[in-house]
């Protein structure tokens, strides 16, 4: 009778919200074939980037280097000569899109006040004053997690802001010079800057001193990217054909040129238009902790539109940028949480849900974060691929030393990648190392080496 129709009534919905949930997600779900077109498209950029030819990916040289002996500027990156005791008399600052850290102090940035060139140099150097430095001059360490443009250790011209950070006039400067401008201006302490570092730099740096193997470092945190250790032969801006040179590939902006364009949604889409790069960095906005929460908030305001969620009611709360913190990806998607935890998650933000609406708010959560993880592991696979064919190796055994919460809060996301660079790099034996304290280490072994150069040079 009436019963069973409006049970079979009841079914046919779910069946149809199912199926408009499986058509929306379909375009996140990778195959095998499309994650190798990805990373053989990443080779052919970091081809094209080392020898200077037009490629979305930069390939910037850090001056970082290892020679084959193991004797030369970094040794084995900075093992035998820079010991505990070389590195605690070193001080790191780090600069990252929403705070700075002066040794082992967080300082968020206080606003927009700070933005300009000068004030946000001066910024860096009141966070460095407020820790009571004595007067004698100390060495420097810079840990900057943007793309520069180097020429040496010591010099790094910003050639854009990523991540959503913006302050004006800085782009184009060497960041290193506006810093010892503004360490001259506030003269109450005295510092010699004497590298700067990228974070997957630093990052390479502080998981290798522990693994000589270490030759790849990470990043998926808010932003993304990766360095490793390249033949100094195969880099065409850089003078001398022996020994290798750690390249910040700036993999972030891949697929800027519209070579990711088969594989954006219209989520990803949305998501880069109200960036404040459009165009730019698209890669890292399929892929890092500031947009995935972004691209599932668009999705739920779809399958809403469609009525598969909310039965279709817009709520004030969801139309709310940034709501969506990367954090509660990892919370949902924790596999020691029931349904009605998940539920209370999206409770909290303001999202009353019932159980199906939760289900499927978990199953969006699950397959973008499963692309980034995938995406971010065709990198991986490109990566370690080019080095085990640099050295003519049958096989390559090397450590990746990775950094930023979204690898390492995420329930799934480093064993998701780890499988990725398995099934596209079969020859390569990987092992991720995650970093301790972040950068920090790295920086003060660059520094030490930089330092000790410096007084060879001055002999
Ligand atoms: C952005 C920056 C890059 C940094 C990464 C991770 O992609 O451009 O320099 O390494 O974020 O912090």
């Amino acid at each position: 009778g009436r019963g069973v129709a409006m049970v079979t009534a009841v079914a046919a919905r779910l069946a149809a919200h199912r199926r408009l949930l499986e058509e929306t997600l379909a375009p996140f779900r990778l195959t095998r074939e499309q994650l190798a077109e990805v990373q053989a498209q990443m080779r052919e950029a970091m081809a094209k980037g080392l020898q200077g030819e037009a490629s979305s990916l930069r390939m910037l040289p850090t001056y970082v280097r290892a020679t084959p002996d193991g004797s030369g500027d970094m040794g084995s990156r900075g093992h035998s000569m820079c010991g505990a005791g070389a590195s605690s008399s070193i001080l790191e600052l780090r600069v990252s899109s929403s705070w700075c850290v002066w040794p082992r102090e967080v300082y968020p940035w206080p606003g927009v006040d700070v933005r300009g060139q000068g004030r946000l140099f001066d910024h860096i150097v009141d966070c460095i004053q407020k820790q009571g430095l004595s007067g004698q001059s100390l060495p420097l360490g810079f840990t900057f997690s943007f793309p520069c443009r180097q020429m040496g250790l010591d010099q790094g011209i910003l050639l854009n802001w990523t991540k959503g950070f913006n302050a004006s006039d800085c782009e184009g400067q060497d960041v290193v010079c506006l810093l010892r401008e503004a360490i001259r201006r506030r003269q109450a302490v005295e510092l010699n800057v004497v590298a700067i570092v990228n974070d997957t730099v630093g990052t390479m740096m502080s998981c290798g001193y522990e693994d000589p193997h270490c030759e790849v470092g990470l990043i998926v945190g808010t932003g993304t990217n990766a360095c490793y250790m390249e033949e100094l032969r195969n880099v065409a801006s850089v003078d001398g054909d022996s020994g290798q040179m750690c390249i910040n590939t700036e993999w972030g902006a891949f697929g800027d040129d519209g070579s990711l364009s088969m594989l954006s949604t219209r989520f990803d889409a949305c998501v880069d238009q109200a960036s404040i790069n459009p165009g730019k960095q698209r890669f890292e906005k399929m892929i890092s902790g500031m947009y995935l929460g972004e691209i599932v908030r668009h999705i739920l305001l779809h399958l809403t539109s469609l009525g598969v969620l909310f039965r279709g009611q817009q709520t004030q709360r969801l139309q709310t940028r940034d709501i969506f913190k990367t954090k509660f990806l990892s919370e949902i998607e924790s596999d020691s949480l029931a349904l009605r935890q998940v539920r209370a998650i999206l409770e909290d933000l303001g999202l009353p849900l019932t159980s199906d609406d939760a289900l499927m708010v978990l199953e969006v959560c699950q397959a973008v974060s499963k692309r980034a993880a995938q995406l971010c592991g065709a990198g991986v696979a490109a990566v370690v691929e080019k080095i085990r064919e640099n050295r003519g190796l049958e096989e390559l055994t090397i450590s990746v030393g990775v950094d930023g919460t979204l690898y390492k809060l995420h329930p799934h996301f480093s064993s998701l990648v780890a499988a990725t660079v398995r099934e596209l790099a079969p020859h390569c034996v990987v092992t991720f190392l995650q970093s301790e304290d972040g950068s920090g280490k790295g920086a003060a072994l660059v520094t030490a080496v930089a330092c000790r150069l410096a007084q060879t040079t001055r002999v």
